[in-house]
């Protein structure tokens, strides 16, 4: 089994037998407000008031009307924007800024233009600086085949696809073993083909390294595809407006987007994104 199953199945057990586990990240009456381009000294509201809790090994997918706050909130769990008010804990310990336990993978392939493929891959844990020579090299290698990328390790990101260095910029996430991963609508600018294998692989990954992923995007079908719950925000301010969860059999392929309870999953998503909010 899986790290991942096994971290469910084990969520599941205690649920059956009403013992407490306790969530991963915290999000307690969380706000966000940045300095107010119109008014000086004023302050606009990204996010205001969330309150959830993700569970280890759990998939969430957070999904939002434009401009409502999920990069924000994202990125505020990464520890690059503090929050305003509220509290953020990860497994029981306030938030105060970036750590090797979470990665964010961002929307743009953000890699170093001067670094080969593999030094892109390999830069998080050059920073820390705990693995060996031998030890990083294997690392890197695994995660290059992990992502299909064998082969181009000494490639420059300017000599790849768009996909690939995507895909590289997740490997290079990957490269330091987050306990969560972040993902920012990482497979939004890919074309349908490429998106689809993307998907696949990080499902597969996902499975594989049992870690806990928050996933942003605007794809519904790729929502109810990668989710064991839905979160979805409110128009701006961002605020929780529902959960839904998605109760589909793992491992889950695409084809699984053409069966009836699928469908349904992505109307009752599509539901929740066009209710205009009651005054
Ligand atoms: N650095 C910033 N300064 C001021 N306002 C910002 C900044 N970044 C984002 N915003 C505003 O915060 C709101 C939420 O933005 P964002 O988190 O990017 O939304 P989403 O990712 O849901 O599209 C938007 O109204 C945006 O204009
Ligand atoms: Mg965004």
């Amino acid at each position: 089994m899986s790290r991942s199953s096994a971290a469910r199945s084990a969520t599941n057990a205690a649920t059956a037998t009403g013992d407490e586990i306790s969530p991963h990240l915290v999000a307690r009456g969380v706000g966000i407000q940045y300095p107010s381009p119109d008014a000086e000294g004023g302050v606009f509201t990204a996010v205001d008031g969330v309150d959830l809790e993700v569970r280890h090994g759990e998939f969430v997918v957070v999904v939002g009307p434009s401009g409502c706050g999920k990069t924000t909130f994202l990125h505020s769990v990464a520890g690059l924007i503090p929050t305003t008010s509220g509290e953020l804990l990860l497994s029981g310990t306030p938030i105060r800024g970036p750590g090797p336990e979470r990665a964010l993978v961002f929307q743009q392939p953000s890699l170093l233009p001067w670094r080969t493929v593999r030094r892109n891959v390999s830069y998080g844990p050059d920073l820390q600086g705990t693995l060996g020579r031998a030890e990083l090299r294997e690392r890197v290698d695994d995660l290059l085949r992990l992502v299909g990328l064998e082969g181009f390790g000494n490639r420059f990101p300017s000599t790849l696809s768009g996909g690939m260095q995507q895909r590289v910029n997740l490997a290079r996430a990957l490269a330091v073993e987050p306990e969560l991963l972040l993902l920012d609508e990482p497979f939004a600018a890919l074309d349908a083909q490429t998106r689809e294998r993307m998907q696949a692989e990080l499902l597969q990954i996902w499975e594989q390294l049992g870690m806990t992923a928050i996933f942003v995007t605007h794809d519904i079908k790729e929502a109810v595809l990668l989710a064991d719950r839905v979160l979805v925000f409110t128009a701006g301010p961002g605020r929780v407006k529902t959960w839904i969860d998605v109760d589909l059999p793992r491992p889950r392929k695409p084809e699984a987007s053409r069966e009836e309870a699928f469908h349904s999953l992505e109307d009752r998503i599509w539901d929740e994104l066009h209710q205009t909010p009651t005054p």
